[in-house]
């Protein structure tokens, strides 16, 4: 049984990893977070109160997270800004929390000699072409597009400097797009189920050509405990459940899921430097550590994802007009 802090625990991910931990191992979670306008204590709820402690409080405080630290077996880090549309709005929050928030982490585990494992995202290597063969792997070169994947990058670099020069016990994971339960209505596939719930036409942004490359929750979290528990300091593993998908194909397969016709939507003005197509080869992660995905079929998941935002309106219904009313203002 270990101690594990879980910072952004709150969020999307990171609560459906704490979901993950109290239901497949012994370990104590101890939840730093924010709670940002991303953050949801809710997403916790009916969790072993036993077996939760929940902090409500910001990475960048360096005397909470040492002391913090002192009390923890290992760290897994969550918590960032993680919204493109947000960072070419206003940037400056994903210089906080993302860099100098790592950093602050980064430098907890130094003087307490803690296990960190570093949550990052496919996008720090940048976009592929639509027909390039080619799949991301741990070598491909960092070329981040956005505000929000140039301070993931940077905060990988960090990660890697702070395992090289002190040491640090660290590993890094970059996954591709996540889609499941407890995702904030301002991404892409939550957006446009609650949009069609609440009888407002999807948003698809540009021709709806991008390709993203597309992970249950749940699979990313049983990848972050098997490199948690047998991934060897110092390594990159990149996660990704060969899920390939255009944006298109998505909103098609949304409205048909829900009922609608599948031209029920509206095309919208492009995001800025939108990045064309993500894609993980996420050979080493399944040749070396033994992961595999568990949900192959991405439509089931899909339909489980519809049924999910239909039976918890109440845990979204606050965030929705404040989040249409941003993307209108961007004639999104
Ligand atoms: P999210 O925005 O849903 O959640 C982020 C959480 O971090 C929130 O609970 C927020 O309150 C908290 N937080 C923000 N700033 C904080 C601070 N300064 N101190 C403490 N807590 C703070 O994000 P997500 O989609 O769950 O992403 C989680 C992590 O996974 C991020 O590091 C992201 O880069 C990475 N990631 C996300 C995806 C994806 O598809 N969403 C894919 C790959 C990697
Ligand atoms: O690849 C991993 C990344 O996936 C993570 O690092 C990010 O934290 C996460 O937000 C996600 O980034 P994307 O920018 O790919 O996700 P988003 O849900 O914002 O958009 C997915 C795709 O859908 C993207 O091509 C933009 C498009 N889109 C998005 C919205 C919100 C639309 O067409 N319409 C929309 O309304």
């Amino acid at each position: 049984m270990r101690n594990l802090l879980v910072t952004g625990g709150a969020g999307f991910i990171g609560s459906n990893f704490v979901h993950h931990v109290l239901e497949h191992t012994d370990d104590h979670v101890t939840v730093l977070d924010k709670l940002t306008y991303a953050g949801n204590r809710a997403s916790l709820d009916g969790l072993p109160a036993e077996r939760l402690t929940f902090i409500h409080g910001d990475i960048t405080d360096a005397p909470l997270v040492d002391r913090l630290f002192a009390d923890v077996d290992a760290v897994v880090h969550y918590a960032a800004e993680s919204h493109n549309d947000n960072s070419l709005h206003d940037p400056r929050p994903f210089l906080d929390t993302n860099i100098i928030g790592t950093y602050t982490l980064l430098e907890a585990a130094r003087r307490h000699g803690r296990r960190f494992h570093h949550i990052s995202t496919d996008e720090v290597y940048g976009d592929l072409e639509l027909d390039d063969p080619s799949r991301f792997t741990e070598q491909t070169p960092y070329n981040p597009s956005s505000p929000y994947s140039s301070t993931k990058a940077g905060s990988d670099l960090l990660v890697r400097a702070w395992v090289r020069s002190f040491g640090v016990q660290a590993t890094i994971s970059n996954c591709s797009n996540n889609y499941g339960p407890y995702q904030h209505v301002e991404k892409f596939i939550p957006r446009q189920i609650t949009n069609v719930i609440r009888g407002i036409r999807p948003k698809l942004y540009g021709a709806g050509e991008n390709v993203r490359d597309w992970i249950h929750a749940d699979d990313h979290s049983s990848a972050v405990l098997t490199i948690l528990d047998k991934g060897e300091i110092g390594e990159t593993y990149l996660i990704g459940a060969d899920g390939e998908k255009n944006n298109k194909d998505v909103v098609e397969l949304i409205l048909e899921l829900m009922g609608e016709p599948k031209d029920a939507y509206d095309h919208v003005t492009d995001r800025a430097g939108h990045d064309l197509r993500y894609a993980i080869d996420s050979t080493k992660l399944r040749t070396e550590l033994g992961w595999q995905p568990t949900y192959g079929d991405f439509e089931a998941g899909l339909a489980a994802t519809v049924q999910w935002y239909r039976e918890n309106e109440s845990w979204w219904a606050p965030a929705k007009d404040g989040v249409e009313a941003f993307y209108a203002s961007k004639g999104q």
